[in-house]
Order: C-alpha cells, then structure tokens, then sequence
C-alpha cells in the first residue's frame, strides 16, 4: 500500500496534484489519498473531494480517496504527507499585502513584512503537524509547500522532532521550464546550477546535456528579457548591466529587492486599479470552486494555471515518485546544507540540487558564494532565524529585529508601525504573542 495525505485538501490547486498522481500511477501507484482540511474549509473540500472523485473514476484507477477534518486519524499509516495550508485563509494574506503597501512599503504573500507575518501564522501549526507526524507516521516524508516555504522549512528541520521534512517551490521548475524554451530544447536537457534560499534563489550555471550555455542564457535574458515570471508577480525585466556584471541568473523574485522603486510603483498602481494580489485570487478561486462544481467535470481545468503556484505538483510529485523508487535522480529542494554551501550554517536551509532516493535528498557541493551576493545570503539567512524565532516565541524585540533585518523594510519607523499594525491585525491568528 501507499499512502499519501494532503493537509490542506480543501486548496483550489488540489486537482492540480490528483492529476500528477493520476498520472505517475504506473510508477508511483498509490492506493490511498486522504484530503485534511479544517472546519472553516469543509465547504471547499466536499467540492474538491467529488471532483477528484470523479477524475479518478474517469481513469479508472483503485485509487481510495476520501476527506476528513481528522488530521491525526489521516496520518496514520501515511507514507507521504503534503502541506498545502494558508493559516487565516486570503482574508489574512489581504492584511499582510494592504498594510506594508499602505505605508508606502512592499506588500507580498512571502517578501517583506507580509512573508514575516505569514510565517508567524504558520510556522506553530506546521509544528504541530511535524509533531503528529512523529508519534503517527514516523516514516513518512513531509513535503511542504506551505509558504514562506523556505522560512517553514528552517523552522521544522531546527525545532521538529520529526526530521524528513522537505520543502518544495514551483519557482526553480519553472526556471529550468522556460530556459529550456528559450534554448528551443526539452527541460530534461537542463540542469541549472542553484545558489541561495527559496524565493531568494539564483541560478550559477545552465548546463545543456551537460555542456555549458550559461552565456548563451545571459545574453537571452539580456535581449528578450524573458522573466519566466508567475502569475502572481509584476515582470519588470532586468537591466543589461545587472545580469552582465552579476553572472547570475536571478529569480523573478529578486524584482523585489533589486528594482524595489520600480516593483512598489508599479504595485501601488495594481492596488488602485484591482485591490491587493488576495483579492484578485478570491475572484479567480470563486470561478475555480464554481467551474469544480459542475458534475461533468472530471479533469483539472486550464483555468487554473491563472493560479502563480500552477506547475507546483509536478515538483511534488516527480520528488514523491523519485524517494520511492529510489532514483537518485537531481532535483531542487529546500533542505538541510550539510556544508553545500560552506558560508552558510551547515544545519541551515537552502534552496539546492539534490540527489534523490529512498533515503532523502543530499546536496550536491556548491562551493563558497559568489562575493557578490555573499553578504545578502548571509544577511537573509539570518533573517529567516529571526523570523523562526519569533514565530516561535513570540518575544516581540526579535520580531522587531527580523522586521529592520529585513531589506524591504526602509527604516526603523516604518518597521515598528507595520510591525504594531500587523500584530493588532492577526491578534486572532497569533495566540504565540
Ligand atoms: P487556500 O487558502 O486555498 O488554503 C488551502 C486550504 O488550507 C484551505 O482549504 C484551508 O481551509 C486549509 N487550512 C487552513 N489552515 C489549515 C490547517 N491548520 N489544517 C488543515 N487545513 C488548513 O490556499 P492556497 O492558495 O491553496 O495555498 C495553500 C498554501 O500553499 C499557501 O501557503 C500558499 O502560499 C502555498 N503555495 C506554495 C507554493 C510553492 O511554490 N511553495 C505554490 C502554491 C501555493
Ligand atoms: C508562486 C510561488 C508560490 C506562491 C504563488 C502565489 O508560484 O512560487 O510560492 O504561492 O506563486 O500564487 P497566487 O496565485 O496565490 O498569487
Ligand atoms: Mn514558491
């Protein structure tokens, strides 16, 4: 048998990965899936449920599939477990984008003041998920998407009895997607070398069946400024001088902290016109859940790519498929550096290439940092700890110190307002504070 468990079912991208099981099934046959959700969710999960119900059934495959607001029930006997949750739902992602922007200050679900906040909410819950996994799956692999998955991972790995625990972004499989096109070959012919953490990562070289084209992807990015960019993000485009002098192919990511200017202009704007990002999916997810209800549906619907985390099931699933059949095939990963990078802490989380087999993902070497971005992964780094802690303790001073540690946030004034401000918003999702 083979168990998998999605925590978080009730998720409008949970066709998304029933169709990456669907579709691995010859070598990853699972038997069983259970969808978790909570309380508040439930209306989302009976829809999602009848329809991965259905996709199943489409295909014909012995596939059990059931739903339950019961997470330590479902984890019994579980083989993999995902976490797809989003604590205080798009109504609190609303607040961790409208306060910063509202002074003058980057508004994001995972950068900035909103990705400290959104860690605060998640990080104990995804704790105790860890905890229950301990004692009711011991064995089994904790694959996370929750976000800032980056952050959520560091917290797990330091402060988690249960160790298997692996974090996963759409982010470095789009990159490999859209180089591969701009280099008119197949993804599997590319390997990109990556350095740094999740959201926050760069790619070192571009390997081509192994020949080097790292050059020929600079001079690409530099002419199409192609931005393989997600849904859910402006696409500025990057200066000739800053890839030139750089050497580094950055993420769409880096918008954030390298054209802040130009980034919070242009999100301003996008706020007057059409509200914050969380507003824009609420719609999006209201035609998802009203298209999921129609009872001929029985197939993952295109709409949903209209979604920034589309394609992320693929990275869970090709990783799930790769520890079961023992593989050892590379991906990337959010996962302990075990001196990969010999600059960070050995037992920190970087986002990396790792070989994969039943025993987990182990990095392959990346060597010391570039010297130019040494400084920023180190300070990031240790931001994340602050936020880890703090997420943790709820000791205000460290929560003070990830906010003006944090290279979004301008000044210690506009630190403490927003901090003060988003505290008092989520008081209801914060007991820690
Ligand atoms: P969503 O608002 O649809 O939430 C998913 C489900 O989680 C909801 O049905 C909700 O009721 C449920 N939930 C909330 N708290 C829970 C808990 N304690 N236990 C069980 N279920 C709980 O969110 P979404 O847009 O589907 O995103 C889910 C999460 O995945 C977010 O954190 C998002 O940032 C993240 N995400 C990450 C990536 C990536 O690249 N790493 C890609 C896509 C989404
Ligand atoms: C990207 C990121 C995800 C993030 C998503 C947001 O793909 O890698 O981590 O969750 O975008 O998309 P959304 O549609 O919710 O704005
Ligand atoms: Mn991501």
């Amino acid at each position: 048998s083979l168990k998998v468990v999605i925590i978080g079912g009730g998720s409008s991208y949970t066709p998304e990965i029933i169709e990456g099981f669907i579709n691995r099934y010859q070598s990853f046959p699972c038997t069983e899936i259970v969808l978790v959700d909570i309380p508040a969710g439930l209306e989302k999960l009976k829809i999602i449920t009848a329809l991965a119900k259905r996709m199943i059934k489409r295909v014909k495959l012995p596939i059990q599939l059931s739903m339950t607001l019961d997470r330590r029930s479902a984890l019994k006997g579980a083989d993999f477990v995902t976490t797809q949750i989003r604590v205080g739902g798009l109504a609190a992602r609303e607040k961790d984008e409208r306060i910063p922007l509202s002074h003058g200050v980057i508004g994001q679900e995972t950068n900035g003041a909103g990705g400290i906040f959104k860690a605060f909410r998640t990080i104990p819950i995804l704790l105790d998920i860890a905890k229950d996994m301990h004692e009711l799956c011991p064995n089994a692999w904790l694959i996370n998407f929750t976000n800032p998955a980056g952050i959520v991972t560091e917290a797990l790995i330091q402060h988690s009895p249960h160790k298997r625990v692996i974090g996963v972004c759409n982010i470095p499989f789009n990159m490999r997607n859209s180089i591969a096109e701009m280099l008119g070959c197949t993804a599997a012919e590319i390997e990109i070398e990556f350095v740094g953490m999740n959201h926050f990562v760069f790619g070192k070289r571009v390997w081509q069946n192994g020949i080097d084209r790292t050059q020929e992807v600079i001079k690409r990015l530099i002419q199409n400024g192609d931005q393989y960019s997600p849904a859910n993000i402006v696409s500025i485009g990057w200066e000739q001088t800053f890839i030139e002098s750089l050497q580094l192919i950055p993420n769409p990511y880096h918008q954030y902290y390298f054209q802040t200017d130009e980034v919070l202009a242009k999100s301003l704007q996008a706020f007057k016109e059409n509200g914050t990002r969380a507003e824009i999916v609420q719609k999006i997810e209201a035609e998802l859940f009203q298209k999921y209800q129609d009872q001929e549906l029985d197939h993952k619907p295109v709409e949903l790519e209209k979604r920034g985390g589309a394609y992320y099931s693929d990275a869970a699933c090709n990783l799930m498929n790769s520890i079961y059949n023992d593989t050892g095939d590379i991906q990337t990963v959010n996962i302990i550096n075990q001196g990969a990078i010999p600059d960070l802490p050995a037992t920190a989380v970087i986002e990396a290439n790792a070989r994969i087999s039943r025993k987990g993902p182990q990095p392959l070497a990346i060597g010391p940092l570039p010297r130019s971005i040494r400084g920023m992964i180190q300070q990031m780094k240790a931001f994340e700890e602050l936020v880890v802690e703090a997420a943790i303790s709820g000791n205000y001073q460290v929560a003070y110190q990830a906010m003006i540690m944090n290279p979004l946030i301008p000044s210690d004034q506009k630190a403490k307002t927003i901090l003060d401000e988003m505290l008092e918003a989520h008081r209801k999702d914060l007991p820690q504070f």
